[in-house]
This record gives C-alpha cells, sequence and structure tokens, in this order.
C-alpha cells in the first residue's frame, strides 16, 4: 500500500510540479480560512522564503524564474480573496497573462524570508493592470517591481466588480503604464510588419 503510494507520488513529481499546485493550493486555502475578503483596492500580501529549490547556479539567491513562478501564487490569491475569480468563473470567463515587465533591484538572498504584495494599479474595459512588489521582510527594501497586464477573455471589467467594493472610482492611469503601452504598441506593429 505504501510503496503504491510512493510510487504515485513518484510519477507525480515526475510528470507534474506538483509544488506549484500544494502552493496554489495552500495559499488559497489559508486565504480562505484565516483572511478577510477585501477590494478591488485594496493591496493583498502573500509571504514566501527563499529555499533551496529557488536559487540560481551560485546557490546564492533566487533565479529570475522564480519571481515570475511566484507572482501566480499572489495574483491566484488577489484575486480569491477580491471575489474576482468567482465572478471570472461565473460567466466562464478567463484573465490571461498578456504582457509583464520586471524590474530586479536587488538579489533575494537564499535563506531570506519575503512577502509578495499586489494590488490592482489601473483597469480598463477588457485588460487588468497589477503591481506586485517583492519585499524582504528583514529590511522592507523593494527587491523587485512587477507590471502585468491581464487581458480578459470572454468579461469586461464592469461585469466583474459588479458587487465588489472599492471599483467605483477608477484610479488615474500611472505614468509608467503610459508608457509601458506604448513600448508595447512599438513592439506590437513591428511584428505586424513581419508576418
Ligand atoms: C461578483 O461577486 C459579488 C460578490 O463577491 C456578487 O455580489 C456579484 O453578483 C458578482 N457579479 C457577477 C456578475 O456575478
Ligand atoms: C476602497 O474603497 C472603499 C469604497 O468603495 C473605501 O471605503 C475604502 O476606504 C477604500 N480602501 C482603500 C484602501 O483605499
Amino acid at each position: 500500500m505504501l510503496c503504491y503510494f510512493a510510487i504515485a507520488l513518484l510519477i507525480s513529481y515526475i510528470f507534474f510540479d506538483v509544488n506549484y499546485f500544494l502552493r496554489i493550493a495552500f495559499t488559497i486555502g489559508i486565504g480562505r480560512l484565516f483572511q478577510k475578503k477585501c477590494g478591488v483596492n485594496d493591496t493583498t500580501t502573500i509571504y514566501g522564503f527563499c529555499t533551496t529549490q529557488d536559487v540560481d547556479i551560485f546557490l546564492r539567491h533566487m533565479n529570475n524564474a522564480r519571481y515570475v513562478r511566484e507572482l501566480d501564487f499572489a495574483r491566484f490569491h488577489f484575486y480569491d480573496r477580491t471575489g474576482i475569480y468567482e465572478n471570472i468563473t461565473k460567466v466562464n470567463g478567463h484573465a490571461l497573462q498578456g504582457a509583464s515587465s520586471i524590474r530586479y533591484r536587488r538579489t533575494i538572498p537564499i535563506f531570506t524570508a519575503y512577502k509578495v504584495e499586489t494590488k490592482l494599479a489601473y483597469w480598463d474595459e477588457k485588460t487588468l493592470f497589477i503591481e506586485q512588489k517583492f519585499i524582504t521582510l528583514n529590511d522592507g527594501f523593494v527587491r523587485a517591481i512587477v507590471l502585468s497586464r491581464q487581458n480578459l477573455l470572454n468579461v469586461d471589467a464592469e461585469t466583474l466588480f459588479k458587487g465588489i467594493p472599492g471599483a467605483d472610482q477608477r484610479p488615474e492611469c500611472p505614468e509608467e503604464i503610459k508608457h509601458w503601452l506604448q513600448s508595447i504598441e512599438v513592439s506590437s506593429a513591428k511584428l505586424r510588419k513581419k508576418d
């Protein structure tokens, strides 16, 4: 019996990133059990720890890809706490990552605790712009800052936010997002020309 379980576990670990799924279930579960619901205008926080699984070839600090992986957990948690996730699934919609921009300001050393703060910086009818910050707990330094553009499929922001507090006033489009959108336009035009 135990033997079958061990084999099943081994096969799961070979074919799936099991820790990814466990971490999502854990993060969302903790949120549902112990944290309050929040509004669209609130900032949510999850906590992480840079382990031996997260480091780069020098074994000294978190590798670049791990930040992006961590963003997923924080974003799912934000969507769940605000109720955005529930409303997306209700209408069979989807939010797809369309672009992201990361600025790594300083590394996160191994065996360091950090938090990821997530907030909705801006939105329009068909897109959400999410800003996330990696902050080390010992010094409060923002190690990395990330902008993500989430494309809404099969649903618009107005429907999504219906009944959720904090969406009555849309924030001004931040300066860096304005410029980023222009940069996306230029890149996209270039590729269209090639196709
Ligand atoms: C969105 O969720 C809120 C509560 O979380 C609910 O009151 C509202 O009816 C939902 N909106 C839609 C369009 O399902
Ligand atoms: C979010 O918006 C609600 C009103 O919709 C307001 O009462 C609350 O103070 C706002 N929260 C923050 C963090 O701005």
